[in-house]
């Protein structure tokens, strides 16, 4: 007898792991952008989405994809995340079951492994929020600034100085536009690789003010074409931030571990969770 009603659609492991597929095939399609990847910003949207959360009010966070709304769209701190927003719309088209706060993480994580990055163990049971639930404007990092303002932002995520590093250590990844942020350049020489090389550049290159136009960023002496951010220079004149960017220049291991433990974590402030499991995706071929 086929007249019982049919439950809702529950998806499985197996059906967020075709998820995970499609983000990375078209990834490995569309590289007619940048250095030849939309991963560096599909990690950036992920972080821009849980960033927002504040753990004395429990707003914020991924749970809500409130950046699909002004005014959190046009929040200076998001500035281009519309080409991630964009680039996953094909990927919500096909999985429609699936949350774009779900998405917007699983796109993180995706990009960080696909990247040749640590494993993202991620789970799912993020809700979509309506535009009242958008944050105010303010609740990210601004690059300009210096340690104290990195630990008042960091701290209110919930995050100790370790974790503010090894999460800092994601701008291995992709580059600084000057229609977006204002900034110009890319970290290092391989901008699509999710590797320590952040941190041995930290440490072991020589930084100058560069000479422009544009807002004060810093140029390494070898070849001039190199960028760090005020923020990231924090982190080499902090004792208490350099011990650990020391710690990862010298150990990839030990970053990925710490990288990847901690990026679960962010993307996964304030979300109300039904479930303790996480899924291990694999990773394209
Ligand atoms: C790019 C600032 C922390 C991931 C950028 C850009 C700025 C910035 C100004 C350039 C945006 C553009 O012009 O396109 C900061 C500041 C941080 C911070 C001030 C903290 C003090 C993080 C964290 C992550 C992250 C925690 C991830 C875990 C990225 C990635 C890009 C990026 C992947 C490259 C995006 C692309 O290539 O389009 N960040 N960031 N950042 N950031 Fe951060």
């Amino acid at each position: 007898d086929d007249s019982s009603p049919k439950g809702p659609f529950v998806p499985t492991q197996a059906d967020y792991q075709k998820v995970y597929d499609a983000i990375a095939s078209r990834l490995a399609d569309e590289t007619d952008y940048d250095d030849g990847s939309y991963g560096p910003v599909l990690v950036r949207l992920a972080w821009h989405a849980s960033g927002t959360y504040d753990k004395e009010t429990g707003t914020g966070g991924s749970n809500g994809a409130t950046m699909r709304f002004a005014p959190e769209s046009d929040h200076g701190a998001n500035a281009g995340l519309k080409t991630a927003r964009d680039f996953l719309e094909p990927i919500k088209a096909q999985f429609p079951w699936i949350t774009y706060s779900d998405l917007w993480t699983l796109g993180g994580a995706c990009a960080i492994q696909e990247a040749s990055g640590p494993t993202i163990p991620w789970r799912p049971g993020r809700e979509d929020r309506d535009v009242a639930a958008c944050t105010p404007d303010g609740r990210l990092p601004d690059a300009a600034k210096d340690q104290r303002h990195v630990r008042d932002i960091f701290s209110r995520m919930g995050f100790d100085d370790r974790e503010m590093v090894a999460l800092i250590g994601a701008h291995a990844l992709g580059r600084c536009h000057t229609d977006r942020s204002g900034f110009d350049g890319p970290w290092n020489f391989s901008p699509t690789l999710f590797t320590n090389e952040f941190f041995r550049l930290l440490v072991e290159e020589k930084w100058t003010q560069k000479k422009w136009n544009g807002p004060t960023q810093f140029t390494d002496k070898t070849t001039g074409t190199l960028m760090m951010l005020p923020t990231d220079m924090a982190l080499v004149k902090d004792k208490g931030f350099k011990k650990h960017v020391e710690r990862y220049a010298k150990d990839n291991d030990v970053f990925f571990k710490e990288f990847s433990d901690v990026f679960v974590k962010l993307l996964e402030l304030g979300v109300p969770f039904k479930t303790e499991d996480r899924f291990v995706f694999k990773t394209s071929e």
